[in-house]
């Protein structure tokens, strides 16, 4: 069968490179994709992006199902327009999507169903969001309700900057409509995880647990970012707690949006927060798989992804299991210089084609591409085209060993001003070796 899968990221080529692997599938379109993906045997891009032209190429080229990877797509009512052509596709409806196109159904949704999250209020006049600021006191969190390419969350230290989040979200508009309310929050403290199931709207299927490091320095400090790395399994996702997150988190949710009418289709990514006292809070809710987390968790994955999908698409998630590779996968974002502000492009990458070309020799490791270009006077040439630019993604018999295999391989690519953390899975390992 031949596949259609959206977007162009590190998490499309990853899923295009799963997908691509089971002998059922013959060809993996991407739409639009990116040059890295050019290089996997089996997988072509598309140069189209508007939603009737999709229909259109998905109907003439008899694409078995799509799968939608990025959230505007969602937003803009992808799902729902192939579904009225009679397409299969995998992924929520534009009304299921709104657990993360906005941020004020989110919370409200998980108020009404008991889903533990951070103590909140929504704004839309400035003025009665100061006086809740004064009322709370900082450190506090603002967010924009709406889709803001991850850069709408000020998580705020002190009073001056919470009061300064809201001005420039719902006076100055610097998300646009994005902010035309704003959500503020209790601050959390704890550790981050992904947790990320398939659901078929009336059942879920984990996938296996990920951590990833939104900041975008060392030591988690500096400004969130897409995500410059993550890891799976995360240990600090013990038996014990994975059975907590699918009771309190994600039957409640997939039930919810069932008894509301709005069942929910497609990949399900709770963004959890786990506090020193082992409570669970739902950060945020995400309608897709993450990046880099995908990246991870599908170089792990061992049953075939398209025959998982297909269970999905045919309600029958509760029949399924799935298989994984016991070693621990890493990935490493290479970002450009200026990420996430003001990202350089066009710098010539060197190393890369070797280690392109080692990849396919072993089943250890493999560069997923996020932000390359092929120069257009030298079509063998990778240069940068986008903020993240690789995830490196490497296996290890344990996290440890899966990190210095990922920066061992990183360490080998080259160009201008490249720039990624170094200390990805440092929390897990920690973790791991503490007394
Ligand atoms: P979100 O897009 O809502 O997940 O927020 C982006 C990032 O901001 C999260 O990954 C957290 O690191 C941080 N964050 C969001 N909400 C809170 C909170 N209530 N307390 C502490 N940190 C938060
Ligand atoms: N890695 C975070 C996200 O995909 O939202």
């Amino acid at each position: 069968m031949k596949l259609l899968v959206i977007g162009s990221g590190g998490r499309e080529h990853a899923l295009a490179w799963k997908l691509i692997q089971s002998p059922r599938v013959e060809k993996v379109f991407v739409a639009p994709g990116n040059a890295g993906m050019t290089y996997e045997y089996g997988v072509e891009n598309i140069a189209i992006s508007t939603i009737p032209a999709l229909v259109y190429f998905a109907q003439s080229h008899k694409i078995a199902f799509t799968i939608v990877g990025p959230e505007l797509s969602l937003a803009d009512g992808i799902v729902d327009a192939f579904l009225d052509a009679g397409l299969k596709i995998f992924g929520p409806s534009r009304k299921a999507a709104r657990l993360e196109t906005s941020k004020s159904f989110a919370k409200n949704f998980m108020q009404r169903h008991n889903i533990p999250t951070a103590v909140y209020d929504t704004f839309t006049d400035a003025h009665a969001a100061h006086q809740y600021i004064e009322q709370r006191g900082a450190p506090i969190v603002i967010k924009a309700a709406g889709l803001a390419a991850g850069k709408g969350v000020i998580v705020a230290p002190s009073l001056e900057k919470a009061h300064n989040a809201v001005d420039q979200i719902l006076v100055t508009r610097l998300f646009g409509e994005a902010g035309a309310e704003v959500i503020i929050e209790e601050f959390l403290q704890g550790i981050e995880v992904s947790f990320i199931v398939m659901c078929d709207g009336q059942h879920v299927l984990p996938l296996a647990t990920s951590q990833d490091h939104k900041r975008l320095h060392d030591g988690n400090t500096g400004p969130n970012t897409g995500g410059m790395g993550a890891y799976s399994p995360t240990p600090f996702i013990s038996p014990g707690l994975h059975a907590q997150i699918l009771r309190e988190v994600i039957y409640p949710a997939v039930q919810g949006m069932a008894q509301e009418g709005v069942p929910y289709i497609g990949f399900l990514y709770a963004g959890l927060m786990i506090t020193p006292d082992n409570q669970i809070k739902v950060l945020e809710f995400n309608c897709r798989m993450g990046d880099p987390e995908t990246q991870p968790i599908l170089m792990r994955l061992k049953s075939d992804l398209s025959a998982l999908i297909e269970q999905a698409l045919n309600g029958a998630l509760d029949q399924t299991e799935t298989d994984w590779d016991r070693r621990v996968a890493l990935s490493v974002v290479m970002a450009a210089g200026g990420y996430p502000d003001n990202p350089q492009k066009g710098d010539a990458i060197t190393g890369l084609t070797d280690l392109m070309t080692r990849q396919n020799a072993t089943d250890d490791f493999h560069i997923f591409h996020s932000g390359t270009a092929l120069n257009s006077n030298d079509q063998r040439q990778f240069v940068t085209a986008g903020g993240r630019v690789l995830c490196v993604t490497a296996l290890g018999d344990n996290l440890k060993l899966a990190q210095q295999h990922a920066y061992t391989l990183a360490k080998q690519i080259h160009y201008n001003n490249s720039y990624m953390r170094h200390d990805i899975g440092h929390t897990g390992i920690e973790f791991i070796h503490k007394p």
